[in-house]
């Protein structure tokens, strides 16, 4: 390996693994080789900490890196073309072997003019100060011991005009120093720390890091309450609400408490401190601005917030100090942490940055460059063709997921983009679905829920953990079921019961506390319970089966009545035979069945195949395809419907 590379990997790990350096996220390092034509970057999209030898990085051609920065041609681009062009050309000039998609940083052109070893974070302690209106002058007086002094950065949209602006500055510096600045304050964004040796810059890092840090002041300990469980609930579910009346787009919402959240809710001008505007391009980036500050949840407000910052052109906001409760924060499972990493740090930059003279927000138009700039990247990624699916970021509960009818349902809801809830009372069972939806979607959500449907107590407490995970609810679907097959006049009565408890209570119990949510959440639902065509034409041996898939229809029938006010649509579906997976139908079932028609075991499945008009064996995802069209915007005009899914056996009036 080469030493350059060796160096940058251990540079890398040691300030990736410091939470004092890395907070706020980002950050890029990048170390030239000793003939310094070449420089290893760390790769865009990748932890510092998780850089090695395999992956994480790129080598650049720093001659031809430099070119891109001089070449007029790409001055010349309008701002959006020129940063998409600017990326591709870095891609370029790299000189590595790397198949792979990983890009160099795309802050990889600026690294290319400063010294060898560069270390570039954006640290809360550092954020402070170039987030304070003069932190210029704070910085000057704190390093003015340095032998070079510090380089100040005014703020300049980030990307290639930033680089050129660093390259000019550091060229007029090391005409006045006779040196390059090994110390760089970026305003409104971060530090550049930047060295030949390797720990000549780990030592200075920490250096500057550390005193900064010393000036600054942490939050007040304070002494949190524990959490009012329902007040968490009935605030996700609020803002769930006004979220999706404004964007037009379903959310999760998490809860989030932590010491520095509660000190940061207490300050008096904590509203003021949130209000100030945006810091960072990153917190416009990954956060979409600051949080926005709820004195007291109402879903009608919050709507009337974010539909003015719509309005207004700006992004809308996606996390939500609630007063006396904590942050939220509303979007996909895979924002979430980077969401509240991004805030941990805004409320500590915004609480300092104000004790030293006032905060430095980004102006308008520095926010629309980097909004355009996205929005730019986002139609890139459009065309090259992305499809959304039709229960995009839904929250669905699906019971008896662990096994056949289920399981097929759960993937067939993920597959088109529901977050699922998979309840099971075998957890076993119910996480190899989980398993098998994350390998083949790997950024789908999927929780696991330990649920007998037939305990009320049960039953609650898996919906706390749905509210926990997803903190709303928009899919019932019912699939729990047993099939005992007895003649009527061998039937044991504790059988019967069985059925009637799962295929009946069950289904029961799960709608009463799913519709209670969907109620309270406002915005309508779908619930599904999954009967069979044995509900509407009785099958022989099959007395508990026939009587609880009928009632099953019958009550989705009479809580489509009650829960039609609140847009909460309930249907069935009336699967034929599904082989596929059942346990249902295990080999005992389909010996019962053989004997029932006088046929072989094996001989069984032909014979329900020839019964259907398509000829057709019916499989989980035909009768996954029903129920998401049953729980999509599609049906909007369906309810108290049974829709038969079995290739044309039954056919109901
Ligand atoms: N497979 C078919 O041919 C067919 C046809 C029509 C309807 N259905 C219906 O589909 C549903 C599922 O059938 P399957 O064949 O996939 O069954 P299956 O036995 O393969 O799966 C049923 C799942 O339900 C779970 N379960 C059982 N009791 C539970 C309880 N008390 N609480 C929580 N979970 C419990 C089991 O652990 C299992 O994972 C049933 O409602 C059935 O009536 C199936
Ligand atoms: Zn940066």
């Amino acid at each position: 390996m080469d030493d350059a590379l060796k160096q940058l990997i251990r540079i890398s790990n040691a300030v990736g693994k410091d939470p004092a350096f890395v907070q706020g996220g980002g950050g890029n390092t990048s170390v030239k080789t000793a003939d310094g034509r070449s420089m290893y970057i760390k790769a865009s999209g990748t932890a510092l900490k998780d850089m090695s030898e395999q992956q994480g990085w790129r080598r650049l051609n720093v001659e031809q890196t430099l070119g891109i920065i001089r070449d007029k041609a790409v001055v010349a681009l309008p701002d959006q073309t020129r940063e998409l062009e600017v990326t591709n050309r870095l891609l370029l000039v790299c000189d590595d072997n790397i198949k792979a998609v990983a890009r160099p940083s795309v802050e990889a052109h600026l690294h290319a003019f400063l010294k060898r070893c560069v270390i570039h974070l954006h640290p809360n302690a550092i954020g402070a100060f170039v987030n304070a209106a003069n932190g210029k002058a704070r910085l000057e007086k704190l390093f003015a011991d340095e032998k070079h002094p510090p380089l100040w950065v005014p703020y300049t949209d980030p990307g290639f005009m930033l680089a050129r602006k660093i390259s000019s500055l550091v060229e007029a510096y090391e005409k006045e120093h006779g040196t390059k600045p090994s110390i760089l304050f970026l305003e409104k964004h971060g530090l550049f720390v930047t060295e030949d040796k390797p720990n000549a810059a780990l030592d200075l890092v920490q250096r500057v890091i550390e005193r900064c840090n010393s000036n600054l002041k942490p939050f007040a300990a304070v002494k949190r309450k524990p959490a009012d469980i329902d007040a968490v609930n009935q605030t996700k579910l609020c803002i769930r609400k006004g979220f999706f009346q404004a964007t037009g787009q379903y959310a999760n919402v998490t809860w989030h408490a932590s010491d520095s959240i509660a000190a940061f809710m207490r300050l008096k001008n904590a509203p003021q401190l949130l209000g100030a505007g945006v810091l960072t391009p990153d917190e416009l980036v990954y956060a979409n601005g600051p949080a926005l500050w709820i004195e007291k949840p109402d879903a009608n407000r919050l709507a009337a917030k974010l539909a003015a910052q719509i309005e207004k052109g700006s992004k809308y906001s996606v996390s939500f100090l609630v007063k006396d409760l904590g942050l939220f924060i509303a979007g996909p499972e895979k924002i979430v942490a980077t969401v509240r990493d991004v805030v941990e740090s805004s409320i500590f930059i915004r609480y300092n940055a104000d004790r030293l003279g006032g905060i430095a927000a980004l102006s308008r138009k520095q926010q629309q460059f980097i909004n355009e700039w996205e929005a730019e990247a986002f139609r890139k990624t459009l065309a090259a063709g992305s499809s959304e699916g039709m229960l995009k970021q839904r929250i669905a509960v699906v019971t008896g997921a662990g096994s056949g009818l289920g399981r097929n349902i759960a993937i067939g809801l993920a597959r088109a983009g529901a977050n699922v809830a998979l309840a099971d009372i075998d957890t076993n069972a119910a996480a190899e679905t989980r398993a098998a939806i994350t390998a083949e979607m790997p950024g789908a959500s999927a929780v696991v829920l330990s649920c007998n449907v037939t305990d009320e107590a049960n039953v609650n407490a898996a919906f706390q953990n749905l509210m926990n995970s997803f903190g709303g609810l928009d899919i019932l679907v019912n699939a729990a079921g047993v099939a005992p097959p007895y003649a009527l006049v061998d039937l044991p009565v504790d059988k019967w019961r069985l059925a009637l408890e799962v295929n009946l209570t069950g289904y029961f119990l799960m709608a009463k506390a799913a519709a209670r949510i969907m109620i309270a959440q406002g915005l309508g639902g779908s619930i599904v319970n999954l009967s069979s065509k044995s509900g509407l034409e009785a099958s022989k041996n099959n007395t508990p089966y026939n009587a609880t898939k009928a009632g099953e229809i019958h009550m989705a029938r009479g809580w489509a009545m009650e829960l039609g006010e609140h847009n909460i649509r309930v249907n069935s579906v009336a699967p034929g035979n599904v082989f596929e997976g059942s346990k249902i139908w295990n080999p005992e079932y389909i010996k019962v069945c053989a004997k029932k028609y006088g046929i072989k075991p094996e001989e069984v499945i032909p014979y329900y195949v020839s019964k259907t008009a398509l000829q057709k064996e019916i499989k989980g995802q035909d009768i996954a395809d029903s129920i998401v069209f049953l729980c999509s915007d599609q049906a909007r005009c369906i309810t108290g419907q049974t829709l038969v899914t079995d290739a044309g056996q039954v056919m109901v009036r």
